[in-house]
């Protein structure tokens, strides 16, 4: 048991990547408490949890309240008296030209993927300084945070903002005792990736550009996640881990 005694929060832990990182938390012992804005996913997740004996506490919460966001950690604080890892996961993805890209949909995905990591990372680290007893703040980046991919300019610029915060966060709270990493998945397969995964062309074509030669599982994030959450990552922090079966590496 990695985490046993441990709370850990994970947002958009409904879906996909999410969903496996919660998973995997609680079957280590963690008490594991789900942000998410699906009420119903979420209580979907909540209860094959509680199925399998783990303490779980489902918020509906859009990460992009602070208001909301304060209310779920205050519930999660309420329950277990402590928070002592982050998961900032919730996320979208929306392909768009750059030059088609809406102001709105620039807005989105930096209030979603951005901003929102800011308002939980802020409010969680506080209440963990003031804890005394440090943490372990892991924000869901992407390779896209680290090289660009056409038709993805505010979905790339959310991501390699999220790096940036993470490594401010990281040279700001190291004297706490709190360790911040980012995660960099490569392609996974969930719903944000399905219509390329459910066209069997493309995705044998984008298979190719794996060097592993095959897409991720969201398990495989879920291990690296269980990484940086536990003290075998005691001496990593402002790190970001890619998990891409060799894309980035590849020149062509
Ligand atoms: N799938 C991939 O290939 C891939 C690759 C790199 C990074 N990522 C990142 O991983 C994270 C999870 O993605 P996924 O592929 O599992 O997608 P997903 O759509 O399956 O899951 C995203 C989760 O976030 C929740 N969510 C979305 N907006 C929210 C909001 N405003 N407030 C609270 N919750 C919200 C959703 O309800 C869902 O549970 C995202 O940050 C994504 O950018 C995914």
């Amino acid at each position: 048991m990695r985490l046993k005694d441990k709370v850990a929060l994970i947002t958009g832990g409904s879906h996909g990547i999410g969903r496996a990182v919660s998973l995997r938390f609680a079957r280590e012992g963690a008490k594991v408490a789900i942000a998410d804005n699906e009420a119903e996913a979420l209580e979907e997740i909540n209860a094959l949890l509680r199925a399998e004996g783990a303490e779980v506490l489902g918020v509906v919460t859009d990460v992009q309240s602070k208001s909301q966001v304060d209310t779920m950690i205050d519930k999660v604080t309420a329950q277990w008296g402590k928070l002592d890892i982050v998961v900032n996961n919730a996320g979208i993805c929306k392909p768009s030209a750059f030059l088609e890209i809406m102001e709105e949909d620039w807005d989105r995905h930096l209030n979603v993927n951005l901003k929102g990591a800011f308002l939980v990372s802020q409010r969680a680290a506080r209440d963990m300084v003031h804890q005394g007893t440090g943490g372990s703040i892991i924000q869901m980046s992407s390779v896209n945070g680290l090289a660009a991919e056409s038709d993805q300019a505010h979905y790339n610029a959310s991501k390699g903002g999220l790096n940036l915060l993470m490594m401010s966060m990281a040279l700001e709270l190291a004297e706490y005792g709190i360790r911040v990493n980012s995660l960099c998945p490569g392609f996974i397969e969930t719903r944000l990736t399905k219509p390329l995964i459910e066209n069997p062309q493309a995705i044998g074509t984008y298979v190719k550009t794996i060097p592993m030669r095959r897409v991720g599982q969201p398990e495989d994030i879920a291990d690296a996640a269980l990484f940086m959450a536990s003290d075998e990552s005691r001496y990593m922090t402002g790190h970001c881990l890619v998990i891409d079966g060799g894309q980035l590496i590849k020149l062509s």
